[in-house]
């Protein structure tokens, strides 16, 4: 049975620890003659746009030996309605994985379920495990093991918030979330993550002493037509100097990208020291190669350290 990564906790505590302590170490040795990937081919599927995700999967796969296949979902039959069933066999028969980016958390289930390779959420409406895996490496890459330290989650209880608060139990962290009224992430994940999630009224308390402070975009793709709504909401929940000021002097800030200074983040935050989003756009690259041994089982004996 393959191994699927739909979700930051398809992967348990301890695995996804040693894939990100994989990634680092894969960063840390840069070795062009490690190809394990040699004949396994990537099918890449995208309704929606990107640079990072698709680019550093791509290049990935090239770097281990591997191919991988941009597929623009328009441009195939799943574009004229081919059930996602019927495409995850075939795609099974063809490639060694298949990562899938649309608004479909259910219509990624469902192409699980039908694959016989491991199949990989380039982000959904509800997750975006890969950034997850980059982000961490990040925190542990910059100042340690984030255990037992605090993030501030500022703005949208989107798809890359729901895998940080994923992310806060498996690592065990404290993640604070400031979202305004309705926009707030789903009810029910902030439930699952029990007590290392914590609900803030206002930037100030969530940043409060953190060590670390996140943001995203007010607008994510596919929400274009709520831009103004959105604009007016999110005004009192952009991340600037004086919100930076409040966290730890050492704290990080981070973004997934791509970013939109004068929005969520000032251009004095997102291009000033504390930012670390060019690291963090880098470790997709070496997250997703690290997950990609982990799913096809090549990980060296001592990759859990
Ligand atoms: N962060 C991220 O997923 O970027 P792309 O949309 O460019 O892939
Ligand atoms: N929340 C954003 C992330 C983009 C990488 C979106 O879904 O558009």
């Amino acid at each position: 049975m393959s191994r699927h990564f739909l979700k930051l906790s398809d992967l348990d505590a301890a695995e996804a620890r040693t894939v990100v302590q994989r990634a680092m170490a894969l960063r840390a040795a840069d070795d062009r003659t490690h190809r394990p990937f040699v004949g396994r081919t990537l099918a890449m599927v995208f309704t929606k746009n990107s640079t990072r995700t698709r680019v550093s999967f791509e290049s990935g796969m090239a770097r281990l030996g591997g191919h991988a296949l941009f597929l623009q979902a328009a441009a195939t039959q799943i574009g004229r309605d081919e059930p996602m069933g019927d495409t995850a066999r075939v795609l099974s028969r063809m490639c060694d994985a298949v990562m899938i980016r649309n608004d479909s958390q259910a219509d990624q289930a469902t192409f699980a379920q039908h694959a016989r390779v491991p199949v990989i959420n380039g982000l959904s409406e509800l997750h975006h495990p890969c950034q997850l895996l980059a982000d961490l490496q990040c925190w542990f890459e910059h100042r340690g093991d984030p255990a037992g330290k605090v993030a501030a989650w500022i703005g949208d209880g989107n798809n890359v918030c729901h895998s940080w608060i994923e992310a806060a139990a498996m690592f065990g962290f404290t993640l604070r979330i400031a979202s305004p009224s309705g926009f707030e992430p789903d009810a029910a994940m902030i439930a699952a993550g029990r007590s290392s999630v914590q609900m803030c009224a206002t930037p100030r308390q969530a940043v409060d002493g953190a060590d670390l402070v996140v943001t995203d975009t007010w607008t994510s793709m596919g929400q274009e037509a709520e831009t103004q709504r959105r604009l007016r909401a999110f005004s009192g929940y952009r991340v600037d100097t004086a919100l930076m000021k409040c966290a730890r002097p050492e704290a990080v800030f981070l973004h997934c990208l791509p970013a939109h200074r004068g929005e969520e983040v000032t251009a004095e935050v997102i291009d000033g020291p504390q930012s670390v989003v060019w690291d963090e756009a880098e470790n997709r690259l070496w997250a997703q190669m690290a997950l990609l041994e982990f799913l096809w089982k090549l990980l060296p004996d001592d990759a859990a350290t």
